[in-house]
């Protein structure tokens, strides 16, 4: 469910007219619907409501400070992967308790300030950094509280550019060695083993590859604290999927994930945390942008854009697919046009869509992509020179930017010409 309807004839987000933000703003935009942000961390912390939980956003879906200050507020952990998100997260005024740490390649400098600033626990995702992190530890004489993620080889039937849980993928250690790896965790002086990480992919459509992943952490679990590690803490990944058309397509509810956790991994005792980013985000979120010419090819119409691959680089990535709608709602009974939608970038791979049926469109007319929330703004750059797009925060019948367009000598000025030339 999300906050985006027309109200008479025009696209809204909660109360505030899509057309009133562009006036102000310019366009392309991103905008956020708070309530539909909000709505989806509740129903994640509804579904874990069973037992001792914690929901950590994956911020890296949407790492606009605003949104995680808004989140915070609710009661969201965040889960960060480098030390860029560990101080946007910070400065958004969420505590170190509430940080969890992912990723494969955590440097020792980032290892010192998260460290030093406070966090919940370390997802470590190999050997080698198990013993550079008990080192960096013990040089600051701290602790750091570890899970070690495993890779469960499970097939999560998702976009190959975005399954991470195949032992052929570069994340966590085989599950197959997990007992030697923590058995070697437990002897390095600078860790404290909570408990055990897994995260097998994104964008799932099917409950099965989750749940054959916690069943293999939850054997694992039993072994490890034979084994006489202290288990006390699971945390489970995000990937849950979300509905990118109109059609039939259901993924499962956060509510039916929240029943496979407590079916498969409940009977432990275990304190739960989950990672959900594009759940929380996607469907929270719109790129608004303007037609700037329709042209006629030679057997197709161009709708060209001025949001562009850059802006949005999904579609031309893993060949995702984002509804497109009017700003202003077609007429009942317009006949509807096809087009390929495209960007101005210089290259053919900027291309949203091909083939989409849209009301007759022209110069000046507005559209919006959705489910641009989780994975739009953060992956967006400057190619071509195109300065990052602004995104607004919609809340109720307001609404602020939360990150203004650069100017365009904002831009440049950020390069630096030797003084030899
Ligand atoms: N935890 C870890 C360790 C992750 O690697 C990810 C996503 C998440 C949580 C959040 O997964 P989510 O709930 O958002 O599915 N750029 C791609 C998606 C990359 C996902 C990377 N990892 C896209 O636009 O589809």
């Amino acid at each position: 469910m999300d906050h985006f309807i027309y109200r008479d004839g025009v696209l809204h987000a909660e109360d505030v007219p899509l057309t009133e933000i562009a006036a102000q703003v310019g366009t392309p935009f991103y905008v956020y619907s708070a309530a539909t942000l909000l709505r989806h961390f509740q129903v994640f912390d509804e579904s874990l409501a069973w037992g001792e939980h914690l929901v950590c956003f994956a911020m890296k879906s949407l790492s606009n400070v605003a949104v995680l200050k808004m989140l915070g507020q609710a009661g969201a952990g965040i889960d960060v992967v480098s030390i860029g998100e560990y101080l946007r997260a910070k400065a958004a005024g969420v505590s170190g308790d509430k940080i969890v740490f992912s990723g494969v390649a955590k440097t020792r400098e980032e290892m010192k300030i998260a460290l030093e600033g406070g966090i919940r626990q370390f997802n470590v995702e190999s050997e080698p950094e198990l013993e550079v992190l008990s080192e960096v530890a013990l040089s600051l004489g701290k602790v750091a509280p570890i899970t070690v993620r495993v890779n469960p080889d499970v097939d999560a039937k998702t976009h190959a550019k975005i399954a991470t849980g195949k032992k052929e993928n570069k994340f966590g250690i085989p599950i197959s060695r997990a007992r030697e790896v923590y058995a070697r965790a437990a002897e390095l002086k600078g860790l404290d083993v909570v408990g055990i990480d897994v995260h097998i992919g994104s964008q799932l459509t099917d409950l099965e590859p989750f749940r054959l992943a916690y069943r293999k952490v939850a054997e694992l679990t039993e072994v490890l604290r034979e084994d006489g590690h202290n288990i006390r803490r699971l945390d489970l990944g995000g990937g849950l999927g979300i509905p990118y058309t109109r059609s039939n397509e259901a993924p499962p509810l956060p509510v039916e994930l929240g029943q496979v956790i407590r079916e498969e991994v409940g009977h432990l005792g275990c304190e739960v945390e989950i990672e959900p980013g594009r759940l929380i985000a996607g469907n929270a979120g719109q790129l608004v942008s303007e037609v700037i010419y329709v042209k006629e090819g030679e057997d197709r119409r161009f709708l060209i854009l001025d949001a562009a691959m850059n802006d949005l680089v999904r579609p031309s990535m893993y060949d995702a697919h984002h509804d497109i709608d009017p700003v202003i709602e077609a007429e009942p009974g317009v006949e509807p046009e096809t087009y390929d939608v495209v960007g101005g970038i210089c290259e053919t791979g900027d291309t949203f869509a091909k083939g989409r049926n849209l009301p007759p469109l022209k110069a000046g007319d507005l559209v919006s992509f959705r489910s641009a929330g989780a994975y739009g703004a953060v992956m967006a750059s400057e190619y071509n020179s195109r300065p990052l797009v602004p995104e607004v925060l919609v809340q109720g019948d307001k609404f602020a930017v939360i990150r203004r367009r650069p100017t365009y000598e904002e831009m440049i000025a950020r390069d630096i010409v030797p003084e030899w030339l």
